[in-house]
């Protein structure tokens, strides 16, 4: 059973095709890699998957429902949720109520949406800042705080757009830690990223994008030995 079906997907903006037929398929708990160059239109996918953006062509089935041109807000609740490349926290408040704003699409009450949002700052070890200012918050904490927003919304299949980007290497492998145990669990996952390692270390399939068309896709390993791969996006020196 696949979960999400993304069909000849292609999105022209003027002058330039930024998503060129796009074709995947994605199992019900598979966690999917999406790398390429910088401009390769990986955003810009996650964009009209997520509802951000219409497509100009092509077909979105998402849980055996067609979502192709439904607005952001409703594919979220169907539940299909995005991370921002960048963060857009409320900064002036605390991330409890981040993340209870998110919380509460779900929970009416706002005792449960505060409960819900602190369980949900639990697991993504947000938990000494949660009386924090959001925009006091480090780089490391306004990458998990993106995330709980995100989980906040209870997501079927979650698109993570580089969250790793900005990331000392210390702070990197607790965040591919937690990644890895929210997949575990159950979710599946699109993830945009740059650091090969860590792709590597979490893709099961990999999608590689190059000027807005799929240059490749299938195992990350084989997929990383593809000689027009390597030539596009990896370069010679990588091994
Ligand atoms: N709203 C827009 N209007 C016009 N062009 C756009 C728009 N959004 C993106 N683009 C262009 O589409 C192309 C793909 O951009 P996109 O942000 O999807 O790339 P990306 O693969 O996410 O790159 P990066 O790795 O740098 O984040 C780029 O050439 C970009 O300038
Ligand atoms: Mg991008």
């Amino acid at each position: 059973m696949s979960l999400l079906q993304v069909e000849g997907l292609t999105k022209r903006f003027a002058g330039l095709t930024a998503v060129d037929d796009i074709n995947i398929e994605l199992g019900e708990r598979e966690f999917l890699g999406v790398v390429g160059p910088n401009g390769a239109g990986k955003t810009t996918l996650f964009s009209i998957i997520s509802g951000q953006l219409a497509p100009s062509e092509g077909r979105i089935v998402f849980d055996g429902v067609d979502i192709t041109g439904w607005p952001a807000d409703k594919v979220a609740r169907a539940g299909l949720v995005r991370t921002f490349q960048l963060m857009r926290p409320f900064e002036s408040m605390s991330v409890l109520d981040n993340v209870a704003i998110a919380s509460h699409r779900l929970h009416r009450s706002r005792r449960d949406a505060r409960r819900h949002a602190l369980e949900v700052i639990e697991r993504v070890q947000l938990e000494r800042y949660v009386h924090a200012m959001s925009g006091s918050l480090p780089t490391a904490g306004l990458k998990r705080l993106e995330l709980a927003r995100a989980l906040a919304l209870e997501p079927k299949l979650l698109l993570l757009d580089e969250v790793l980007a900005g990331l000392v290497p210390a702070e990197r492998a607790p965040m591919i830690e937690l990644l890895r145990g929210l997949h575990a669990d159950g979710l599946p996952v699109m993830f945009i990223e740059h650091i090969m390692a860590a792709v590597l270390a979490l893709s099961e399939r990999l999608l590689v994008m190059h000027e807005g068309a799929q240059l490749a896709f299938g195992d990350p390993h084989e997929v990383t030995r593809d000689k027009v791969v390597v030539e596009a996006y990896l370069g010679e020196d990588y091994a």
